[in-house]
C-alpha cells in the first residue's frame, strides 16, 4: 500500500491524511456516522469522526465506549456549537417549544399540518415531554462527556469554540473548527484551536455558499500555521491531490462515507446517493433552520414556494419533526432524503469503509504520480 503523510498525520496519530467527517442528523436509529464506522475508517488508517450534535449526552458516552471496543486508534467527536440559540432558554423541553411554536408562529404550524395531510402521514406520538431540546445547557453537558474521555480529537462543526478550547487542551485533546467562509478563519484562530477543516458549499449537510476550490486556498492562508483539512465535494484521489495542492494537509470526507457497509442511514437514502447526480444535491433551510445540502424532495420543493422564514435552531427542526418522523416511520424514504453532498454525483457503489479508504489512497498515489512530470 502507497503512503502520504502530511504533519497532520503526525498531530493526528494517524497513517493516511484521510478523515472521516462527523455527521449527525440527531437520530439513534440512524447515525450517519456510527462507531462502528468511525472505527473501520481508523483501522484503515484514517481518522473516524462520530457526530454527535443534538444527541444526550448518554448516547455520547455510548459512542466512545462502543468505538473503544472495535479499535484501539485515536478518534474524533464532532458537535455543533452554534453561537445563536433559538431559544434564550437554559433549558428547554422539546414540548415546551412546541407549545412555542403553536402560540407564536401558526403559520409555520399550518404548513406542517397540511403537508402530514396531504401525504397521508400517520399521526406520531411526540411523548417526549421531558426531552430537553438544544440549549446552551445541553451543549455544556454534551461536551463534558467528551472532556470527561479525553477524546483525542474534538471539532467544533458550527460556531465558536473559544469556551471549549482551554478545556480540552488540558485535556491534552486536540481542537477544530469547521470554517465556510475565509472571515470564520479568524474567529477560530482567536478561539486559539488547533486546526481548520474548510468546507466548501458542495459538501453535504449545513454549508456555506463558497465553494470548496477558492476557499480553501484562502483559508489555508488565514490560518497559517494552522493546517487546514480539505472538505466539500471530495470524493476521489484526484481531489485530494488537489485539496493538497491547494495547500490542505488532509481531507474531510462525509458524503462519500455514507454508503459505506457500516453505515446506518437507511437503504433507500444510499440508493439516492449511489443513483444521483450532483444537481439533485441542493440546499435548503427547511430541515433545520440553517442552510444544508440534501438530496431532492417534494418538501423541500413546498418549503421553497411556502414563501415562510426559517425559525432559528433547534425551532425548525421541531417544527419539521411530524413530517420527516412521520414518513420514516412508515418506510417513506423520499420525503426527508439523504444528506449528502454533490459528491453523490460521482459515488457509484456501496462498500466497506476500508475499502474506501485503500481507494482514495491509491487514488491519491496515482493522481499525485502523474503530476510529477509536469515539474521540470
Ligand atoms: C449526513 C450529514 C450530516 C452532517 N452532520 C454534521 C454535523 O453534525 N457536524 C458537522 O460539523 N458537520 C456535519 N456535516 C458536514 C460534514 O462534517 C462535512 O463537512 C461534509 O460532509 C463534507 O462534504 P462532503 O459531504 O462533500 O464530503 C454533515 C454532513 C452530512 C452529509
Amino acid at each position: 500500500m502507497s503512503s502520504i503523510h502530511t504533519p497532520l498525520c503526525d498531530m493526528f496519530e494517524i497513517e493516511h491524511p484521510i478523515v472521516m467527517a462527523g455527521m449527525s442528523l440527531g437520530m439513534d436509529d440512524a447515525m450517519p456516522s456510527p462507531p462502528k464506522l468511525a472505527a473501520a475508517v481508523t483501522n484503515a488508517g484514517g481518522l473516524g469522526v462520530m457526530g454527535c450534535g443534538s444527541r444526550k449526552p448518554d448516547t455520547i458516552d455510548w459512542c466512545i465506549r462502543e468505538f473503544k471496543k472495535l479499535s484501539s486508534g485515536p478518534f474524533g467527536i464532532d458537535l455543533l456549537l452554534p453561537v445563536t440559540m433559538g431559544t434564550g432558554a437554559k433549558t428547554e423541553t422539546k414540548a415546551e417549544i412546541r407549545g412555542r411554536l403553536e402560540r407564536d408562529y401558526p403559520k409555520h404550524v399550518a404548513f406542517v399540518k397540511d403537508l402530514v395531510k396531504e401525504y397521508d402521514l400517520p399521526e406520531i406520538d411526540l411523548d417526549d415531554s421531558e426531552e430537553e431540546a438544544m440549549t446552551q445547557d445541553l451543549l455544556k453537558k454534551e461536551f463534558e462527556v467528551v472532556l470527561d474521555h479525553k477524546v483525542p480529537v474534538f471539532v467544533a462543526g458550527l460556531g465558536d469554540p473559544s469556551w471549549v478550547v482551554p478545556l480540552a487542551r488540558a485535556q491534552g485533546m486536540k481542537v477544530g473548527g469547521v470554517v465556510g467562509a475565509v472571515r470564520h478563519a479568524q474567529r477560530q484562530k482567536d478561539a486559539d484551536v488547533d486546526f481548520m477543516v474548510a468546507q466548501g458549499t458542495e459538501g453535504g449537510g449545513h454549508t456555506g455558499n463558497i465553494a470548496t476550490f477558492p476557499l480553501v486556498p484562502q483559508v489555508v492562508d488565514a490560518a497559517a500555521p494552522l493546517p487546514v483539512l480539505a472538505a466539500g465535494g471530495i470524493g476521489n484521489g484526484r481531489q485530494i491531490a488537489a485539496s493538497f495542492a491547494m495547500g490542505a494537509q488532509a481531507v474531510w470526507i462525509g458524503s462519500a462515507f455514507l454508503v459505506a457497509e457500516e453505515n446506518e442511514i437507511p437503504r433507500e437514502h444510499q440508493e439516492q446517493i449511489i443513483k444521483g447526480s450532483s444537481p439533485d444535491f441542493s440546499l435548503s433551510k427547511y430541515r433545520t433552520g440553517k442552510q444544508s445540502r440534501s438530496y431532492k424532495s417534494p418538501i423541500k420543493d413546498a418549503w421553497a414556494v411556502s414563501g415562510l422564514d426559517p425559525l432559528p435552531m433547534p425551532l425548525q427542526g421541531i417544527l419539521m419533526e411530524p413530517v420527516y418522523l412521520a414518513s420514516r416511520s412508515i418506510g417513506i424514504m423520499d420525503l426527508d432524503t439523504a444528506t449528502a453532498g454533490q459528491a453523490g454525483g460521482m459515488i457509484t457503489e456501496r462498500k466497506p469503509a476500508k475499502d474506501i479508504v485503500d481507494r482514495l489512497v491509491a487514488e491519491t498515489h496515482e493522481a499525485l504520480e502523474k503530476m510529477k512530470p509536469l515539474v521540470n
